[in-house]
């Protein structure tokens, strides 16, 4: 079906598969990107085994590939080649999808926050090999499938999603294999698909501004006009320091509003970096700047730091005095 709405709807997150083998998981995040609504598109399938057989199927649905084996070659090298050939094919984020190698530091840094793998098991039970077997041999009742980010540490990065698979009596590594793989291919594409979306769904923007909002002194939680806020001070005679917006008045953007230097530096923020900030409805005109948390690039530390700032303008000086002088030590 076509996409009649391709110019205005949002553009789809680029993502590259890695795969060793079969690539039944390739395959189902492949098809589901091909859903009315996908938020992301399969810029490449890459394998270090030329016989892989995801890369068949992958071709012959016009994506394109990239194979190279790591036989003779440094880890680090092999990395850097496929990583090459996923940054040439224009990827955003990598889905690890059975593919057998351990990853070299470095690659893992550097897309750190960016790639994700899948696991058939419930993490952090039963990391590395032979999962299903294991998993019977200790007479679990369930086994199952996890999504999680790549870090150095094996299958031990943030676990993203997870589908338990009952084992019935009588099931072997392979007929339980066999269940667990159809609980990957509905889980893997609904994982990528939330994670790729989730710098512009507000729920989870507001979660991750309320965790550091509130890891400030003295702070509590208060709505206000239907939005959230959030105070310093006691619950009675607190003042606010940080309000939430959510496409409020027309604007596209998501935002925290925070309390600036003052007008000027709000004008000459909002003019250079029209990107970041923007000048809110009715606040705006009392100083409080909206930092733009639904675009790409989005630095967490920088929204820590302009919470802080507001929460020092703000807070009682009986409050800054403490956490000035925590700050001399
Ligand atoms: C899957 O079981 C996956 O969980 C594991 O490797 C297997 C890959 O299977 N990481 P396929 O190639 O996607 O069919």
């Amino acid at each position: 079906m076509a996409d009649t709405n391709a110019e205005t709807s949002p553009a789809k997150a680029k993502v590259a598969v890695f795969v060793s083998g079969t690539g039944t998981n390739m395959a189902a995040l492949l098809y589901a990107s091909r859903l009315p609504g996908a938020v992301y598109e399969i810029v490449l399938v890459a394998a270090n085994d030329a016989d892989a057989g995801g890369l068949q199927i992958a071709a012959t649905e016009g994506v394109a590939t990239f194979a190279l084996s790591h036989k003779g070659m440094s880890r680090a090298d092999h990395d850097a080649a496929m990583e090459k050939a996923a940054l040439e094919a224009g990827a955003q984020y990598i889905a690890l999808a059975g593919y057998m190698r351990i990853l070299s530091p470095g690659f893992v840094q550097r897309w750190e926050g960016r790639m994700l793998n899948i696991h058939p098991s419930l993490l952090p039970k039963y990391t590395g090999l032979d999962t299903h077997a294991r998993a019977i041999e200790a007479e679990d009742a369930h086994g199952g499938v996890s999504v999680h980010l790549v870090t150095e540490e094996l299958d031990a990065g943030e676990i993203l999603g997870q589908i338990a698979v009952a084992i019935t009596p009588g099931d072997t590594p392979d007929t339980l294999a066999a269940r667990v793989r159809l609980a990957e291919h509905q889980l893997y594409p609904r994982v990528l698909g939330d994670y790729v979306s989730r710098g512009s769904d507000p729920q989870h923007l507001l979660e991750r501004l309320r965790a550091l909002a509130l890891a400030l002194p003295q702070t509590h939680e208060r709505e206000s006009h239907g939005a959230p806020g959030f105070r310093v001070g006691s619950e009675k005679s607190g003042k606010y320091f940080a309000h939430f917006s959510d496409r409020h008045h027309g604007t596209p953007h998501i935002s925290l509003l925070v309390k600036c230097s003052g007008m000027d530096e709000l004008e000459h923020l909002v003019e250079t970096q029209p990107e970041a900030y923007h000048k809110p409805a009715y606040y705006g005109a009392s100083g409080w700047i909206g930092i733009i948390l639904n675009r790409p690039g989005l630095e967490w530390e920088a929204v820590d730091e302009w919470l802080q700032r507001s929460w020092r303008q703000v807070a009682p000086k009986s409050v800054t005095r403490l956490l000035d002088a925590a700050d001399e030590f």
